[in-house]
C-alpha cells in the first residue's frame, strides 16, 4: 500500500486515504475528536466521529497524546476553513505508540529550553518551515549555477593551511601533523576554476568564532563560486543574479512557509526586482558618519517612543475588555497582549542601542571594519541588499587583488536589508606570482603550505574571481529569523555542542 500525503490531498477529494503521521494537536468533545495530524509535508485536521468509527476506535483514539504516531484511514473532505483547505473525516485509526508526555506543548518555553531539545523542537511549525525554506535556497542555488554551465565541486574539510585568518582555527591532529577545519574552500575551487573554468563549491565550513552574536555559528555552510577570467565588477553581477534568482524562487515557491513564519516579504519582493546598491567602503563610510545618519536615528527612538505609548495604552484597554469578553475574543485578546510583549521587548532593546549605534557611527574611523552595529545602521537606509566595495587593504584577506593605489582591495561584501548584514564576502584574486609572494612574507605565513596555491599563478594564471554566500544568514534574512541558531537542522556555536 503506497501513503498518501497531507500535501497532495488535493488530488485524492471525495476518496478514501490512509495517512501516516504524529499528533499535532488534540481536542475532544463527547462525541467528537479533532486530530491535528503533520505528517512531514504538512498539518490535517481529522475528524473522529463517534458515529463513524468502531467503539474502541474512538476509545483509543481519546487516548492520543501529542506527537503519538498514528494511521489514520477517511474520507477527504475539501474545506476552505481547516488548514491545508481539506479535512479528514476518519473511518478507522490505528495508533503505532502513545508518545510520553511531550517537552514542547503549545505554551511558550525558553530558547535555552528548545535548543536542548532540538532534535524535537525541529517537529515545530516555524522550525519545519524554516528548513523547508533552507531547502529550497540550496534546490535554487543548484539550479542558478548548473543553469549557467557552472560545475560542483567539493573542497577538502582538512586542510594544511589558514585562508581567512589564525585567529578563527579549529585546529585538529592529523596523524601527528597539525590540520584544521576548512575555514573556506576557496583556495581550493580556485584550483578547480583554472581546471573547468566555472565552478562552485558547496559545503560545511568552521570558524572558531568566540563572539555570541545572532549572525556567528561555529560550523556553517558556504557556498563558493569560482570564476576564471572574471573581473570584480562581473563577480557583483553574478552575486546579484544569483541573489535575486533565490528569493524569487522562496517567493514563487514557499509561500505556505513564508507565511507559517509571519514574513512581510515586501522587501523580498524589491529585492527579486530592483537593482541592488553598489557603492565603495569610503562611501559607505560617508554615509555612516553623516548628519543623515544621525538623524535617521533620532527619528527611529522618537518612533520607537511613540510605538510604545501606542501599544502599551492599547493593552490597557483590551485588559479591561478582557472579563467580559466571549470566549473567541478573549483567545484574541490574549494572543495580541503576547504580540504587543514582544513587541515591547523589541522596542525596549532598539531604544536601549541607538545611542550606542549612533555613536558608534558618528566616530567611525576609516580604515575599521564594520560591526554589527555599523551594518545595522547603514543598511537602516535600504530595502534592497548593498555592494560594498574597494575595502581598505590591510582589513581584508591575503589574496585580494588590490587597485592602483594598492591601498584598496578589490573585494566585495553584500549587506542584506533589514539589518542583517553581510551575507556574502567575495573578490577579485591576486593573479601575480610576484605579488602573492610579497604578502605572504608580509603577513608572515609559512610559504611552504602556499606553495600549491602559488603554482596556480605559476601556469597559466589568469584574472579570475569568487566569492561565498553564507548559506545560514542567507536563510535567517529570507525567513526574517533574529538568529542563525534557527537556520540550521542542529546549530554548533560557542557552548552549544549538543544535540
Ligand atoms: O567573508 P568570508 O569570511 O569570506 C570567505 O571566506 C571567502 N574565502 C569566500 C570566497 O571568496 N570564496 O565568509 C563568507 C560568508 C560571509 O559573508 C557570511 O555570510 C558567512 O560566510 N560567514 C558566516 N556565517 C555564519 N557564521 C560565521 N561565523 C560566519 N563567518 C562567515
Ligand atoms: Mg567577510
Amino acid at each position: 500500500m503506497s501513503i498518501t500525503y497531507i500535501k497532495s490531498l488535493a488530488n485524492h477529494q471525495d476518496q478514501s486515504v490512509t495517512l501516516k503521521g504524529w499528533i499535532y494537536n488534540i481536542r475532544s468533545s463527547k462525541a467528537i475528536h479533532f486530530l491535528e495530524v503533520r505528517d512531514g509535508t504538512g498539518l490535517c485536521q481529522c475528524i473522529v466521529a463517534a458515529d463513524d468509527v468502531s467503539e474502541e476506535v474512538f476509545e483509543a483514539a481519546g487516548h492520543l497524546k501529542q506527537e503519538s504516531s498514528l494511521e489514520i484511514t477517511g474520507k477527504v473532505i475539501k474545506d476552505d476553513r481547516s488548514i491545508g483547505g481539506y479535512e479528514l473525516h476518519a473511518t478507522d485509526v490505528k495508533v503505532i505508540q502513545i508518545a510520553e508526555n511531550y517537552p514542547i506543548t503549545p505554551k511558550e518555553h525558553g530558547v535555552e529550553f528548545l535548543m536542548e531539545n532540538r532534535h524535537l523542537w525541529l517537529r515545530s511549525q516555524r522550525q519545519w518551515a524554516a528548513m523547508r525554506v533552507r531547502n529550497e535556497i540550496i534546490f535554487a542555488i543548484h539550479t542558478f549555477f548548473q543553469g549557467r554551465g557552472f560545475v560542483q565541486m567539493d573542497s577538502p574539510i582538512f586542510t594544511g593551511n589558514a585562508a581567512e585568518g589564525s585567529t578563527t582555527l579549529f585546529e585538529t591532529d592529523y596523524f601527528d601533523e597539525k590540520a584544521y577545519l576548512a575555514q573556506t574552500g576557496q583556495l581550493y575551487g580556485e584550483a578547480l576554476a583554472m581546471a573547468h573554468g566555472l565552478i562552485y563549491t558547496f559545503g560545511p565550513t568552521f570558524r572558531a568564532e568566540k563572539s555570541k552574536t545572532r549572525r556567528h555559528l561555529t560550523e556553517f555552510w558556504m557556498m563558493e563560486p569560482e570564476m576564471a577570467f572574471y573581473d570584480l565588477e562581473m563577480n557583483m553581477d553574478l552575486a546579484e543574479d544569483m541573489i535575486k534568482a533565490v528569493v524569487s524562487t522562496v517567493l514563487e515557491k514557499r509561500q505556505e512557509e513564508l507565511k507559517i513564519l509571519e514574513r512581510d516579504t515586501s522587501v523580498l519582493e524589491k529585492t527579486a526586482s530592483d537593482a541592488f546598491k553598489r557603492m565603495t567602503y569610503t562611501e559607505a563610510v560617508d554615509k555612516l558618519k553623516s548628519d543623515q545618519t544621525a538623524a535617521l536615528l533620532d527619528e527611529m527612538a522618537e518612533s520607537r517612543e511613540t510605538e510604545k505609548d501606542e501599544i502599551t495604552k492599547e493593552r490597557e484597554e483590551i485588559k479591561k475588555e478582557h472579563g467580559s469578553a466571549k470566549k473567541w475574543r478573549k483567545a484574541q485578546i490574549d494572543q495580541r497582549i503576547k504580540d504587543i510583549g514582544a513587541r515591547l521587548d523589541q522596542i525596549e532593546e532598539d531604544l536601549r542601542n541607538i545611542p550606542g549605534w549612533k555613536e558608534s557611527a558618528r566616530n567611525f574611523e576609516w580604515g575599521n571594519d564594520f560591526g554589527g552595529s555599523d551594518e545595522t545602521v547603514l543598511m537602516m537606509q535600504y530595502d534592497v541588499p548593498v555592494i560594498v566595495t574597494h575595502w581598505p587593504a590591510e582589513i581584508k584577506a591575503f589574496y585580494m587583488k588590490r587597485d592602483e593605489t594598492d591601498k584598496l582591495a578589490l573585494g566585495m561584501d553584500i549587506l542584506a536589508p533589514e539589518g542583517y548584514g553581510e551575507i556574502v564576502g567575495g573578490s577579485q584574486r591576486e593573479d601575480s606570482l610576484e605579488v602573492l609572494e610579497e604578502r605572504i612574507a608580509e603577513e608572515d605565513l609559512d610559504k611552504s603550505v602556499f606553495e600549491w596555491y602559488l603554482d596556480l599563478r605559476r601556469f597559466g594564471s589568469v584574472p579570475h574571481s569568487g566569492y561565498g554566500l553564507g548559506l545560514e544568514r542567507t536563510v535567517a534574512w529570507i525567513c526574517g529569523l533574529q538568529h542563525v541558531r534557527e537556520t540550521i537542522p542542529f546549530p554548533r556555536m560557542l557552548g552549544r555542542l549538543r544535540p
